[in-house]
């Protein structure tokens, strides 16, 4: 069975594996996946996932966010799908073949999430970006759209804010992933940042959300274990 502590994704949003490697110290035991993001892949590589590997037995989550031609994503997927991780991101982007390239690449070796919106996009960002007026009006409509292509393209689920996570099971059924990053403990809510579209542990639960990604809120607390119990505390009680 899932437990509270499995929802769990800590986000090792770090500049260095030294510092990858403290954290995956103390949370092995506290998250179910640590999720490898942009900034340390590209200073560490895959010796990092090799690091979290020897270190720990939860699993892996490598958030690349590919966006380029379909040739280039079907290549990069391949090599990701090597390096033995659980789930890796490529961007719903403008088309399908982008998607459908990126579920070919992987070859069923790793869980492919489409990037519908990040949640640190608003609904005036949408407005500025020039997208039709339906879209900024109700920025739920263009995940919902790009949800649709990811599922239709194979992908085993999307990232989407912990606000749309209930529409996008009741459109797309129970098993098809919803990965929440963007939330906000209430603990942490005083505190703003560059995430918009933020929800609190237990209304994500709630929608229906599979896997909750935690960075900042844990990252930064002055007790990250204390931080990542309290988090898996409010899951079991949702
Ligand atoms: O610190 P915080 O909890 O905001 O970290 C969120 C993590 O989730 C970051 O690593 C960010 O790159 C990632 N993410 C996101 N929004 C998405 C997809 C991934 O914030 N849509």
């Amino acid at each position: 069975m899932k437990r509270a502590k499995d929802y769990i994704i800590f986000s090792l949003d770090v500049s260095s594996a030294e510092e990858a490697r403290h954290y995956i110290g103390i949370l092995s035991e506290h998250v179910g996946m640590f999720k490898v993001g942009l900034e340390l892949f590209i200073r560490s590589g895959p010796e990092v996932i090799k690091m979290i590997k020897d270190m720990s037995q939860a699993g892996i989550f490598l958030d690349l966010k590919l966006h380029d031609i379909p040739a280039t994503v079907r290549r990069a997927m391949a090599s990701i799908a090597e390096l033995g991780v659980n789930l890796t991101t490529v961007h719903c982007g403008e088309t399908r073949e982008m998607l459908k390239a990126a579920v070919i690449g992987s070859s069923g070796e790793v869980g492919v999430l489409g990037v519908t919106l990040l949640t640190s996009i608003s609904s005036y960002d949408i407005q500025k970006a020039g997208f039709e007026n339906q879209y900024s009006a109700d920025i739920s409509k263009l995940v919902l759209k790009r949800a649709e292509m990811a599922k239709d393209e194979g992908c085993t689920g999307v990232v989407c804010s912990g606000l749309e996570v209930k529409m996008i099971k009741n459109a797309f059924g129970k098993e098809f992933l919803a990965v929440t990053p963007g939330i906000r403990p209430a603990w942490t809510l005083a505190e703003k940042d560059d995430q918009k579209r933020v929800t609190t542990p237990a209304s994500a639960i709630k929608n229906g959300s599979d896997y909750l990604v935690i960075g900042r809120p844990i990252r930064d607390a002055k007790d990250p274990v204390q931080a990542a119990v309290m988090t898996a505390e409010e899951i079991e009680s949702a």
